[in-house]
């Protein structure tokens, strides 16, 4: 994907911005859903995401179990039969940036948020200009995963820690992450 590919690129940047919550050994879910249960993340994804275009895998979409409201949701899926009222379905990755891009720059938003999962990520990494990364601490067993580099061309533009929000439960960190390269 290039500029080319990027329909409001000569109006303005859009950048494509990953909303990630991962545990230290690189978990993102559990068994269709999220491994722990943090409010203050939710709200965090909720700030970071809306009016901006959302783009998911269906497995994603089937967690969250219906459109996330004041979002454009765009789902990913091979399946061709798929449809959910308030969606809007896609069969490959070029069309989910190319609708994802389009309605940004019809609604004047600077940003398109990729909200997983795990394959999502990792086929979209290479087009990823920023990472909004929970870091959760702590280790979690699932069969979903981020992996991330940091080695690879990013850079930590800001780290906030925030203590558990109930005995027992993970600290976590708001973490952004630009790409350098
Ligand atoms: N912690 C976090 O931040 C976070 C965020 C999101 C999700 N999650 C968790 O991650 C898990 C889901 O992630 P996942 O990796 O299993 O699935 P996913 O990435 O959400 O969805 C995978 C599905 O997307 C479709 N897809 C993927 N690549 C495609 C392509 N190139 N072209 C067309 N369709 C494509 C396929 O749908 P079809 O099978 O329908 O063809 C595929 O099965 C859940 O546990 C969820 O709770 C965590």
């Amino acid at each position: 994907m290039n500029a080319d590919n990027n329909p409001a690129s000569a109006r303005g940047p859009v950048r494509i911005a990953f909303v990630v919550a991962r545990s230290e050994n690189g978990v993102i879910g559990r068994d269709g859903k999220l491994p722990w249960h943090i409010s203050a993340d939710l709200q965090h994804f909720k700030r970071l995401t809306l009016g901006k275009p959302v783009v998911m895998g269906r497995k994603t979409y089937d967690s969250i179990g219906k459109p996330l409201p004041r979002r454009t949701n765009i789902v990913v899926t091979r399946d061709t039969a798929w449809q959910q009222p308030g969606v809007q379905v896609v069969h490959d990755i070029p069309t989910a940036l190319a609708l994802a891009y389009e309605d940004a720059h019809r609604t004047g938003v600077d940003e398109i948020s990729i909200i997983g999962g795990g394959e999502l990520f990792q086929v979209l990494m290479p087009e990823a200009h920023v990472i909004y990364l929970t870091e959760v601490h702590g280790s979690f067993q699932g069969d979903a995963v981020f992996d991330l580099d940091l080695a690879l061309g990013w850079r930590e533009a800001s780290r906030e820690r925030h203590a558990a929000e109930s005995p027992g439960g993970p600290d976590y960190s708001f973490v952004t992450l630009e790409r350098t390269a």
